[in-house]
């Protein structure tokens, strides 16, 4: 029962997903997978740098479709993707979270009868503002495979009608990296470098277009972050949408309360969070690690597709109020540390049920 598999990646989120599936199936004799890269993120900071640091192989192919509206970003991928399957049809083409280029490897796939299998399906924000979202409701749609991190995503599914038998429960391939890189992440010499002390300050990230893409937004929330930033220093490295913004509207802010930076590595950025006070994003990911890390991470949006992180963990939605983010930065801040709890299954180990899953798809169609 030999099979092959294409993992498709493209932007910063991805790779940290892909990279423990990856492992899995280099153990194994009977499977061979071969990694696509889209091109949506192409800079060395979005990209190489964390392919270095979860030693990752360098893609087999690269797209290189690059930024764009979100049509021709979209299809961009699927042009270029199509050759790819036509070229050597796999057996699977695994898909990873919501962005453009997990929706866009879906559809062709799914065109071209490839089966698909969906990494982090049903999550679901219930916005439809939210670029995400719709590429979350076509991959889940259209995928044979969905694996879920947490029990919300299963009852989203089964709402919009997904066959019970395609979901398996299997935890948080992104967990399953923050645990097997964390000792090299121990040993990122990022706090020496930017001359700050563990638990002395907070961490931001901020890139979601509705917090980011209107001036008068975005300037409201960096005001309110450096207002908290006068109690607690916060660091930001910026995402290039949101620096663009910053820069192209000549907003300035003081580095001694809301210090920008480039974006930073995988294990840099992990050592970071592992030793701030409080984080504040607009990240999806974010709300996950700083739950299984215990640190308290306010989330800059109304709404939150990853709930399990608000019912047990550290997260909570602030919204994008000024007056809010200030309120609630200082409230965690005088809280003690550590009160989450880990969900269930995220426990290091979700890319080997993944495989588990696989392997049992495989072998059924073989004997049916
Ligand atoms: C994308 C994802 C989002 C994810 C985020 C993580 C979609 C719809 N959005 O958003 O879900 O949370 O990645 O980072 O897929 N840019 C660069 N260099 C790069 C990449 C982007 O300068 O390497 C700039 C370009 O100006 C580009 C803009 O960032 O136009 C936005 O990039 P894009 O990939 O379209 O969306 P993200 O905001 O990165």
């Amino acid at each position: 029962m030999g099979y092959e598999i294409i993992a498709v990646v493209g932007a910063r989120p991805n790779y940290m997903k892909v990279a423990p599936v990856w492992r899995e199936f280099e153990q194994i004799d009977h499977a061979s997978m071969r990694l696509v890269h889209t091109g949506q993120h192409y800079d060395t900071n979005m990209s190489k740098v964390f392919f270095d640091d979860l030693k990752l192989p360098k893609p087999e192919v690269f797209l290189g479709v690059g930024s764009g509206s979100h049509s021709e970003q979209t299809s961009r991928v699927m042009l270029e993707f199509e050759k790819v399957l036509n070229k050597k049809r796999p057996d699977l083409v695994i898909v990873v979270g919501d962005v453009n280029s997990t929706m866009a490897a879906t559809l062709v796939a799914a065109k071209m009868e490839v089966p698909v299998a969906h990494v982090e399906a049903g999550l679901r924000s219930f916005d439809r503002s939210m670029p995400e979202e719709i590429n979350r409701m076509v991959t889940d749609i259209l995928a044979d495979l969905l694996f879920t991190t947490e029990p919300s995503a299963r009852e989203n599914l089964i709402r919009e009608g997904i066959d019970e038998k395609k979901i398996h429960f299997v935890g948080n391939v992104m967990i399953d990296s923050l645990n097997f890189y964390r000792p090299m992440a121990d040993s990122s010499r990022i706090l020496d470098m930017l001359a700050i002390e563990p638990g002395r300050y907070g961490l931001v990230t901020l890139h979601r277009p509705s917090n980011v893409d209107d001036t008068e937004t975005l300037k409201a929330v960096l005001g309110a972050l450096v207002e908290l930033g006068g109690a607690c220093p916060l660091i930001f490295p910026a995402h290039p949408r949101t620096r663009k913004m910053i820069e192209n509207n000549k907003i300035q802010v003081p580095a001694k309360k809301l210090r920008i930076l480039d974006p930073i590595g995988y294990l840099d950025f992990a050592k970071l969070m592992m030793h701030s006070r409080l984080v504040l994003t607009d990240s999806g990911g974010i709300q996950e690690e700083t739950t299984v890390l215990g640190i308290p991470c306010l989330t800059i949006r109304d709404n939150t597709e990853r709930p399990i992180t608000i019912e047990v963990g550290t997260n909570r939605l602030v919204g994008a109020s000024a007056a809010h983010i200030v309120s609630e930065g200082h409230n965690a801040l005088k809280e003690p540390l550590g009160q989450g709890k880990t969900p269930e299954l995220w426990d290091g180990r979700a890319a080997k049920r993944i495989v588990r899953v696989i392997d049992e798809y495989f072998n059924e169609r073989t004997q049916s």
